[in-house]
């Protein structure tokens, strides 16, 4: 009896975990579990939007395109037409590729831009207005995944987002809170009260009518619309309007890149990720790398010892990371090195579990950046076993607070992802930043890391998320949880994260999910508390192959975040 009331007690709490604002890592949390096809990604929307393509016979990548132009209306926060992202695939056939369509430096960039007569760095100059934005490559990204990997008409992929744009999407709880937090500060940037300058209420519905006429366009003129055409023209004249420097021929000159997938194992995984400009895949090579000599699951989840070796893992990688990597189109980066075995057990010498190592100890290193936690991740795997994982952004919410109302859109601020001042020592007299410095045309570096994971040779996970700086960690975290320590895909991304970037020396965690015993007993250890920086880490949007074949979803409950499938 006891035994039923108990599994009775455990099934409702599972079945409501979803929707609940509780923890979940005390629990076995299950996800939605499907037989053929998912789609997990930051709205309910698009992710519906997602999985009808599929039942239309569409594949992942028919898919994707429609989740992100159904994201550029349903989550305007990160979600995007002017923005930039990757997108990392692995075919049913084993092919395995990706796409970078990251923003890139305008003709007239240069490196001191940021900077005044004196030499002091003006941080809004590069994160908020029309200096801040890059040359957007969203669209031609997604036309370009549809070129080579797609299967439907675009016009059909693009249909219901304008459809959405039309109908209008409802006001949630955590929309609601980026729109409060940022309405003063759009409207002063913008120069003018708009769409998303408006008080709502959570059950509104915005519609935007200015971007179902854009999307409209875009869906019958094509990816020239964007970049030669009339929202060419709309664009650039708002931007220049606004002090801005991209022109016309920035956006004719746009073009995504094909890159090779940056690829090693961990035990016997083989990762699939995203190689540079994204700072990604080398460092969770690094990472994981320096850990797989630890027998992590001996120390416990989110032991004490577990967040020792991690921190100290992330902190070698971090250091390496600011130093070294940039756009490899213009910078040699020793990517081979870098992620040599030999060289990492090197790495992790200096370390031991009596005494934090001090980050001024860990070299080399750099000028350290701010980077904006506002992305959005979703993952994807079709009824015929293609897999996408594409992660986009407009770097900030609502990137630099430019809204064109003409278009419906916000611009990005990705030039702030770039090394405003390189070559500046840093508190410990390095040098640093160099390889991603500002120059025309060069892509900044970013944290974006969408990865497919295959386990003997077979597709086993998609996952990624936003977070800035803290996307790697919560990848890597998030592989771990399902792989060292058996969770369900939705508990692995519900429990506690925590992360550490080398600069500054201390450790973020989750608000109020760590105990303070635990996070004292670090302290005194050597690893103080980051209390400055954003309680949230990651929102992980990810789907595990389970041992019968089936998918289980893993949404974030940090967000609107949602599984759909078939
Ligand atoms: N702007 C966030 C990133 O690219 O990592």
């Amino acid at each position: 009896m006891r035994l039923i009331l108990l599994s009775l007690a455990l099934s409702l709490i599972v079945c409501c975990e979803n929707t609940s604002k509780k923890p979940a890592e005390a629990l076995a949390v299950r996800g939605l579990v499907t037989d053929s096809a998912m789609v997990v990604s930051a709205r309910e929307e698009a992710s519906r939007i997602g999985v009808e393509i599929l039942k239309q016979g569409g594949n992942a990548y028919d898919a994707a395109v429609a989740v992100e132009f159904a994201l550029a209306v349903s989550y305007p926060y990160a979600g995007n037409l002017a923005g930039g992202g990757f997108l990392v695939y692995r075919t049913q056939y084993g092919e395995r590729g990706t796409i970078d369509f990251r923003e890139k430096a305008p003709l007239a960039a240069h490196r001191d831009m940021y900077l005044d007569d004196t030499g002091n760095y003006i941080r809004d100059k590069s994160s908020k207005g029309a200096l801040a934005v890059g040359v957007p490559g969203t669209v031609a990204g997604l036309f370009e995944i549809h070129h080579k990997l797609g299967s439907l008409p675009m016009e059909v992929l693009i249909r219901p987002a304008i459809e959405l744009a039309r109908k209008g999407v409802p006001v949630t709880a955590h929309q609601l809170e980026h729109l409060d937090k940022f309405r003063d500060e759009i409207e002063r940037i913008s120069g003018e009260s708009s769409l998303y300058t408006a008080e709502y209420r959570v059950g509104d519905t915005i519609v935007n009518s200015a971007l179902a006429n854009t999307l409209e366009r875009i869906s019958q003129n094509g990816v020239a619309e964007f970049y030669r055409g009339e929202t060419a023209t709309i664009l650039v004249d708002y931007i220049q309007s606004k002090g801005g420097i991209i022109s016309m021929e920035d956006m004719a000159i746009y073009e995504p890149q094909f890159r090779k997938p940056m690829e090693f194992s961990y035990k016997d995984l083989n990762i699939i990720t995203m190689p540079l400009p994204s700072s990604g895949g080398v460092c969770m090579a690094q990472i994981l790398g320096m850990l797989e000599a630890y027998p992590l699951v001996n120390y416990g989840h989110n032991s004490i010892k577990y967040i020792q070796v991690l921190a100290e893992a992330e902190r070698r990688a971090y250091a390496d990371r600011s130093y070294y990597l940039g756009d490899p189109d213009f910078v040699d980066i020793p990517v081979d090195s870098l992620t040599h075995p030999d060289y990492l057990k090197s790495r992790m010498e200096s370390f031991s579990f009596d005494r934090a190592t001090p980050s001024s100890d860990v070299r080399p290193g750099g000028v350290t950046t701010y980077e904006s936690a506002e992305t959005t991740h979703f993952s994807i795997i079709d009824q015929f076993g293609n897999a996408a994982a594409l992660t986009t952004t407009l770097n900030s919410g609502y990137g630099s607070k430019l809204y064109i109302s003409e278009l419906g859109l916000f611009l990005n601020n990705q030039m702030d992802d770039f090394s405003a001042k390189p070559g500046e020592p840093n508190i410990y007299g390095l040098l640093g930043g160099e390889s991603n410095a500002i120059e025309p045309q060069k892509r900044m570096l970013s944290s974006m890391t969408p990865t497919i994971i295959e386990k003997e040779g077979k597709l086993w996970m998609v996952v990624g998320t936003p977070g800035g700086a803290t996307i790697i960690t919560t990848v890597v975290q998030t592989i771990l949880n399902v792989y060292e320590f058996n969770m369900h895909m939705q508990q692995a991304v519900n429990v506690p994260r925590f992360h550490h970037q080398w600069l500054p020396d201390a450790l973020r965690y989750e608000k109020d999910r760590f105990s303070p015993e635990l996070i004292a007993e670090l302290e005194a250890l050597g690893y103080p508390e980051n209390l400055t920086a954003d309680p949230v880490i990651g929102k992980v949007d990810a789907i595990l192959i389970l041992p019968n074949g089936k998918l289980e979803g893993g949404a974030d409950p940090r967000g609107d975040d949602k599984s759909v499938g078939f």
